[in-house]
């Protein structure tokens, strides 16, 4: 298995590629017709956007196609839109109508920086200029493999993924407890839909098959929750600093969480447990370098909490 060392350097790389390609080729770089946008908006955007994050969701699109046997150079576009994607998801959450947080990345939420009706517009910026840098990849791809990537990702960011679990995250907030299905059921919108539509949209832009796929989604979902039960730990246990996001938001805004519904213990138990899961759904591809990568991601989302 590969070590952190190893999985954090991958990331910085391909952490680096999507935010070059970002700053080069968002729509800044193609405005229509003469037309530009307001200055007050992009510095939104680039505001949020550019403030660091993990990348997550654009590496595991990336690593997809490289599995694969895909040319993840020509995936980029399509990783750069999901960052979007993600970008805008957090803008939106942080808002004083839903989780109320004041820090994100390490600085001011986008709300506290400039104020709510930007914040709000810079997330719908991000969620339509996501489609213009996905379709991009046509240039590039077979456009078939790049519409179906495109209707993945679309369904699993929208009311069936990943609004419909911040809809549901919102309807539970202040309920005493939910029964674990339905927490399941949300964290797999809310996080788990965006975070497997990631690693589904770098096989399919690969060309991958629909066995493949299967396998794929299995380690995604599992990937998934694993990475909101960590979430929810960290949100209790984690470090402000480190995090770049405040610590102790769910319980003062009575959020049913793992750990509020089951315990730290328990729900470490757990994450361990879907780790284990995806690193089970990618077995038939241990010959493969990509897959140390990606196993050892799954460890790395973890670890974190134990
Ligand atoms: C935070 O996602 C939102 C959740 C789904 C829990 P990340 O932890 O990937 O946030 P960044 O992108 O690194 O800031
Ligand atoms: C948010 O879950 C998931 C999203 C779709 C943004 P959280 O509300 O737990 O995410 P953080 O902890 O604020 O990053
Ligand atoms: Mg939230
Ligand atoms: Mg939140
Ligand atoms: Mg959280």
């Amino acid at each position: 298995m590969m070590d952190e060392a190893a999985i954090k350097a991958i990331l910085a790389r391909d952490a680096e590629r999507v935010e070059t390609y970002l700053t080069n080729q968002g729509p800044q770089g193609n405005p229509l017709h003469g037309l530009e946008i307001p200055q007050g908006l992009a510095d939104a955007v680039a505001y949020s956007l550019m403030a660091g994050g993990k990348r997550l969701r654009p590496a595991l699109c990336l690593s997809f196609t490289r599995l694969f046997a895909g040319d993840d150079e020509k995936a980029l576009p399509f990783a750069a839109g999901i960052e979007c994607i993600h970008t805008y998801s957090l803008i939106h959450d942080d808002l004083p109508a839903m989780d109320n947080d004041d820090f994100r990345r390490g600085k001011p939420s986008c709300h506290k920086q400039f104020d709510e009706a930007t914040a709000i517009l810079a997330g719908d910026a991000l969620l339509t200029d996501a489609f213009f840098l996905m379709s991009s990849c046509a240039e590039s791809l077979p456009a078939e493999r790049v519409l179906q990537a495109i209707n993945r990702m679309a369904l699993a960011a929208g009311s069936a993924g990943m609004v419909g679990g911040q809809f549901l995250d919102m309807q539970y907030t202040g309920k005493q407890s939910i029964p674990l299905a339905a927490l399941r059921e949300m964290h797999a919108m809310k996080t788990g839909a965006l975070l497997q539509a990631s690693c589904l949209c770098g096989a399919l832009l690969a060309g991958a098959e629909n066995e493949e796929l299967k396998k794929v989604a299995a380690y995604g979902r599992a990937l998934g929750a694993a990475f909101q039960i960590a979430d929810d730990i960290l949100d209790e246990t984690g470090d402000a600093a480190a995090m770049g996001k405040p610590v102790g938001s769910d319980s003062a805004n009575g959020k049913i969480t793992y750990p509020s519904l089951l315990g730290l213990d328990e729900s470490r138990r757990l994450a361990e447990e879907e780790h284990q899961n995806a690193v089970s759904a990618l077995e038939p591809y241990a010959h493969h370098a990509e897959c140390a990568f990606l196993q050892g991601l799954a460890a790395y989302v973890v670890q974190r909490v134990q």
